[in-house]
């Protein structure tokens, strides 16, 4: 297990490092990450590489038996650079130049840019390919965040019709029908004709807005799949390459199961408040983040950023309790997490992120976050059931493709995706059901439930394993407007909706209801008790000869409409929630699905997270035999006989639980 720091012996007088490290090695590490923002240092001059420094920081790391891992330092270029190709920069929405002076404002599309990564980073790596010490290439910095995602420069526009002319092999005119450009008379002749979505009078076109979104998505992966090939290429053979996924996934035009298939192992920077926030995520919300990056390759991850001290860059909100940091480190431990870094060893006194705090203060002194983060590593470091396989009877599906549909039309005011998200995912964790999030190009095949919440998308083939994964015995639990756009992002016509499932989620969507910032619908129960509230946005459900309708609307001339359906299909079972209910509505009909699929609810209370963990790896599937409790209160709590203090955990053995 490796446990370190995020460390920037760059910005410090080069005495300070042999303290330092002694400190660190004190606290419990056996790695650092360094090296991602330091280009300039390493080529202070056009084609002038110079790695001495690092050279020297390595040599001073194997005398305190600390282990490597190095950035490239592609998020940062030198100012020379930006001085002698503007090109490079990339360029917002109204054509206005991102300039030199914050981080990742290069264009991924840029050949110019690409050419001067080639070199730096060929350069870095064979520099260092025999060096035992570095164990690991980090490629990049969170590459397609802080709106780096989007660009809209001369070459992302030329790069985006040479995309479309590939995707729609040359042929102009099934562009055109894919399109509906006969709509407002927008044929296109040539793809050269063919505009960025930009800002125009009234909208663009949602089939060309999906193909910029998979554009963009394209644009970043293959920015990074280049890297992470030149990584490949010329490190040692003891060296892996990983890159450092940031949270917020679901806000960008960027799929980063592209780029997670081409790395060795998957890291990610946690952080469950940063920035201005007035309270961290809340514990589900930070566990659908883990488990979400958990479900990229499928396997156990590193973090490389954990969030140890207040953090922002202009403004900081909420101040993490004590312990209450280390808890979100055991958290991301009990949920796949196998190999730590914190973020960052002492925060910097000049620069831009003066805010971003670390485990060392300014004052340099060793204070309470050393003394968590001590307590926290010398525990994990002798855990065996924080490093094994994690297995999920639930898996929580989403769809790059049905993501950036909802980001282009929300169809409601009150629409947000991770919440909408959330509101399915939620009721597992807390039920303390361990669940997988994956995209839907990942199996599913084998799951006891799968969830899909808001999948408006739906093509014949994920219709088809949908079918078969019911058919065969498996629970089914669909969210509202499910199956209504195809994959051009046009919706399906001339066939009910939901298209190509309406008989296996037993009935059809007659009409529906956008309920914006505000605005609610009554629901009831069959029966008339209890009640429920929709929001965001509800489908009128006409269930079929055999559905059983579990709620129905309750309001004047939609009470004869469903709301929440069940349907047996051969030997599986669909449940359908056609509206956005409240928390405890959909804990009622989770629950239900729990018990249809034979899975134990393990609830205990609100924000006291219980994890099950197998302390052998060869133990089958599912054979756990440790539990994690997590106290996510600011009071003590009490479970089977043991008190929790505030923000800590309590490890017990599953034979001991009554
Ligand atoms: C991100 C980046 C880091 C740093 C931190 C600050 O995760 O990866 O370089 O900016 O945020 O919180
Ligand atoms: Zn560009």
């Amino acid at each position: 297990m490796y446990l370190g720091v995020d460390y920037y012996p760059e910005h410090w007088p080069v005495e300070m490092m042999d303290e330092d490290m002694r400190r660190m090695r004190e606290m419990g590490c056996n790695i650092i990450r360094i090296g991602e923002f330091a280009w300039q240092l390493m080529e202070p001059k056009e084609g002038q590489f110079d790695f001495s420094f690092f050279d020297q920081v390595i040599a001073k790391a194997k005398t305190h038996e600390l282990k490597v891992m190095f950035g490239t330092p592609t998020a940062t270029f030198p100012a020379w650079l930006a001085k002698t190709h503007p090109s490079i920069l990339a360029q917002e929405m109204n054509g206005e130049v991102r300039v030199f002076g914050g981080r990742r404002q290069y264009c991924y599309n840029s050949r110019v840019y690409q050419q001067y990564t080639e070199k730096i980073v060929s350069k870095l790596v064979k520099h260092y390919a025999n060096e035992p010490a570095i164990i690991a290439w980090q490629m990049d910095n969170e590459i397609g965040h802080e709106g780096s995602d989007q660009c809209y420069c001369e070459q992302c526009h030329l790069s985006f019709q040479d995309y479309l002319r590939d995707v729609y092999a040359e042929d102009i005119d099934r562009l055109n029908e894919a399109y509906g450009t006969i709509f407002w008379g927008q044929t296109y002749t040539d793809f050269a004709q063919i505009p960025m979505p930009t800002h125009t009078v009234t909208t663009h076109n949602p089939a060309l807005r999906l193909d910029w979104a998979r554009f963009r998505s394209d644009s970043i992966n293959a920015f990074a799949k280049m890297q992470i090939d030149l990584i490949k290429r010329h490190r040692g053979a003891h060296q892996q390459v990983t890159h450092n996924l940031f949270g917020g996934f679901f806000n960008r035009a960027y799929d980063q199961n592209v780029m997670a298939a081409e790395l060795d192992f998957v890291s990610y920077d946690n952080y469950p408040v940063w920035g201005g926030l007035k309270e961290p995520l809340k514990p589900a919300e930070i566990a659908m983040t883990l488990d979400y990056i958990r479900g990229l390759k499928q396997q156990n991850f590193w973090i490389v950023e954990q969030l140890m001290g207040a953090q922002g860059h202009n403004h900081i909100g909420y101040l993490p309790r004590p312990k209450q940091a280390q808890l979100w480190a055991y958290q991301a431990m009990a949920r796949g997490c196998d190999n730590m870094l914190f973020f960052r060893w002492r925060g910097m006194d000049r620069g831009a992120e003066q805010f971003c705090l670390g485990i060392v203060d300014i004052d340099n002194e060793t204070g309470r976050k050393y003394r968590e983060v001590q307590e926290f590593m010398h525990d994990v470091a002798q855990q065996p059931s924080l490093t094994t396989p994690i297995h999920a009877d639930v898996a929580i599906l989403y769809d790059y493709d049905n993501i950036q549909s909802w980001a282009i039309q929300q169809q409601s005011d009150a629409f947000d995706f991770t919440q909408e998200f959330m509101r399915l995912y939620a009721p597992f964790h807390s039920a303390n059901v361990m669940t997988d999030v994956l995209s839907t190009d990942k199996d599913f095949s084998k799951y006891k439930v799968i969830v899909l919440p808001v999948m408006q998308i739906m093509d014949e083939a994920l219709a088809h394993r949908l079918r078969s994964f019911v058919a065969s015995g498996g629970v089914l639990l669909m969210g509202y407007r499910a199956a209504i756009k195809n994959r051009h992002n046009n919706l399906h016509r001339f066939m009910p909706t939901p298209a190509f499932i309406h008989d296996l989620l037993g009935g059809r969507v007659r009409e529906s209801e956008s309920l914006g910032n505000g605005i609610s619908a009554p629901v009831v129960a069959k029966g008339g008790y209890p009640r429920a509230v929709a929001t965001v946005w509800r489908d009128m459900i006409e269930p079929s000869e055999g559905a059983q309708v579990l709620y129905h609307y309750d309001d004047k001339f939609y009470k004869e409409y469903a709301c929440v359906t069940v349907n047996a299909y051969e030997m599986g079972f669909v449940y359908w929630v056609g509206a956005g209910l409240d928390e405890i509505t959909m804990s009622d009909v989770v629950g239900r699905v729990l018990e249809k699929a034979g899975i134990a609810d393990k609830a205990i209370m609100d924000r006291l997270e219980r994890i099950e963990r197998s302390e052998f790896s060869e133990q089958g599937d599912g054979q756990n035999s440790v539990v994690w409790y997590l106290n996510h209160t600011s009071h003590p709590q009490t479970v089977q006989f043991c008190t929790i203090a505030p923000y800590s955990v309590l490890k017990r053995q599953l034979s001991d639980e009554s």
